[in-house]
């Protein structure tokens, strides 16, 4: 398809590198199609990891022109990263052990089965296990329609959310924020305690939802 349109440029979100729960190791897009190299800017990052969200320490990688070009932005548009996440990234990089990125895919890989298995067993949703990355993508679908304890309807994902959040104190993100409902988003990368707490707790709370109502049936005069 990219290659049909020779204009368009290509963007590979690289961050979620190292956090892939296949069996084997995702394909990159330079390998699969090392001809979009002149045309593709990758962007990658120590957020995710070297779990080191918020440092604000990122870079890619294309053709010059374009690099050029971006420098030219980045230059005005911000004095540059902090020195110290610059420091603690160059040294995560370069540490010859490298141990802390497949600890940590481990890790990431069990809370995502995990939290798969847990919310696959609560009547009202479903989910694929995450195959990486730091989320799970629930389907609710089947909440719709039901009401609240107080006798508020849920008509929309974002509603389970708000439940959620309200019955049990548990923050998730609505799929209709992506572009995908009925689904919300729950983050794995907590510890292993605090993802057994929080599916126990969205268990609870969907429980709670009760069915509406069937409506009355329309009566019907019969002539005599
Ligand atoms: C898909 C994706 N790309 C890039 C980023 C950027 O991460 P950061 O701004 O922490 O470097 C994120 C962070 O959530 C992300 O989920």
């Amino acid at each position: 398809m990219v290659r049909r349109h020779p204009r368009v440029l290509v963007l590979w979100d690289e961050i979620y590198e190292h956090i892939w729960f296949t069996p084997e190791r995702p394909a990159h897009l330079l390998h699969v199609a090392p001809d979009l190299r002149e045309r593709t800017l990758l962007v990658n990052g120590a957020s995710k990891t070297y779990a080191m969200t918020g440092w604000r320490i990122g870079w890619g990688a294309g053709p010059q022109a374009l690099v050029r070009a971006m420098e030219v932005i980045q230059s005005q548009a911000s004095s540059g990263p902090n020195a110290i996440g610059q420091a603690a990234t160059a040294w995560a990089l370069d540490a010859e052990d490298q141990n802390f990125v497949s600890a940590s895919r481990a890790a990431y890989a069990r809370r995502a089965a995990f939290v798969a298995e847990a919310l696959q067993a609560v009547p009202g949703l479903s989910l694929l296990a995450p195959q990486g990355a730091f989320f799970a993508y629930v389907r609710c679908g089947a909440l719709i329609g039901r009401l609240r304890p107080d006798g508020r309807p849920i008509a929309s994902d974002a509603d389970v959310v708000d439940w959620l959040l309200d019955a049990e104190g548990v923050a998730v993100v609505d799929g209709a924020a992506y572009g995908l409902s009925p689904y919300f988003r729950v983050s794995i990368a907590a510890s292993d305690a605090v993802l057994a707490e929080a599916v126990q707790r969205i268990a609870r709370a969907v429980g709670a939802l009760r069915l509406a109502a069937p409506a009355p049936a329309a009566a019907i005069a019969v002539a005599p």
